[in-house]
C-alpha cells in the first residue's frame, strides 16, 4: 500500500541524490542536490538554483561556475555550504575548503574535490521557484588514480537521503552484468 506525500515533498521521493558543491564568484560554495548532465555535444550541464541564495546573484553575474564532486570524507564540508550562506560569513575557511584556481574559467576550484567541471553560462531559465542554469563544460578534471578511462572507480559521493542525512555508495553492492 502506497500512502499520499504533500506535493512540497515529492523532491524526497527521487533521493538519494549526489550533491555537489559549486564555487562562484570570489569565491563562494553552495551544496546543491538538484543538478544533471543535460548534453553531451554541446557539453551541457544543469544545476537548479533558488534565487534566494547569495549564489545566485553571483551567478548571474560572473556568468560562469565550478561544480566540484566531493567524496564522502567531506560530508561536514557539502553539509556547511548547505547550510550556512555567503551572504553572511566566508564559507571558505569555516568549511575547511582549500581553493585553487580554475584553468578554463576566473572562478576557483575546490582542491579536495576528485572531480571538477569548469563551467561558462550557456543559458538560463526561471522554472518555478528556482531557476535552472545551464553550463558550458569548459573543462573537466579527475584525479587520476580515481578513473580508468571511462568510468569512476572506488569514489564514495556524498548522497543527500533526506533534509540533513547523507549517506554514501558501498562497493559490494557493484554488479558488472
Ligand atoms: C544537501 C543539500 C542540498 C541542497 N540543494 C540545493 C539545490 O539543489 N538548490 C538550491 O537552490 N539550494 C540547495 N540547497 C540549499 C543551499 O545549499 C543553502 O541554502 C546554502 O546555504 C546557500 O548558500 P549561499 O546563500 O551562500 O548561496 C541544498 C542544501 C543542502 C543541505
Amino acid at each position: 500500500m502506497k500512502i499520499e506525500v504533500e506535493s512540497s515533498r515529492y523532491p524526497s521521493l527521487a533521493n538519494p541524490k549526489m550533491c555537489v558543491i559549486l564555487t562562484c564568484g570570489k569565491t563562494n560554495a553552495i551544496t546543491l542536490a538538484w543538478h544533471t548532465p543535460i548534453s553531451r555535444k554541446p557539453p551541457l550541464y544543469g544545476v537548479s538554483v533558488s534565487p534566494r541564495r547569495f549564489s545566485y546573484g553571483i551567478i548571474r553575474e560572473e556568468k560562469e561556475f565550478a561544480l566540484n564532486f566531493v567524496s564522502f570524507d567531506y560530508w561536514e564540508m557539502v553539509h556547511y555550504c548547505g547550510t550556512h550562506s555567503g551572504k553572511k560569513e566566508d564559507k571558505i575557511a569555516k568549511a575547511n575548503i582549500s581553493l585553487e584556481g580554475c584553468k578554463a574559467i576566473g572562478t576557483d576550484s575546490i582542491a579536495q574535490a576528485y572531480a571538477v567541471l569548469e563551467c561558462t553560462l550557456y543559458d538560463e531559465k526561471k522554472l518555478g521557484d528556482h531557476t535552472l542554469f545551464v553550463g558550458e563544460v569548459k573543462r573537466a578534471a579527475v584525479d587520476n588514480d580515481l578513473w580508468d578511462g571511462r568510468k569512476l572507480k572506488g569514489v564514495k559521493p556524498v548522497y543527500q537521503l533526506g533534509s540533513y542525512t547523507y549517506i554514501t555508495t558501498d562497493s559490494s553492492s557493484e554488479i558488472y552484468p
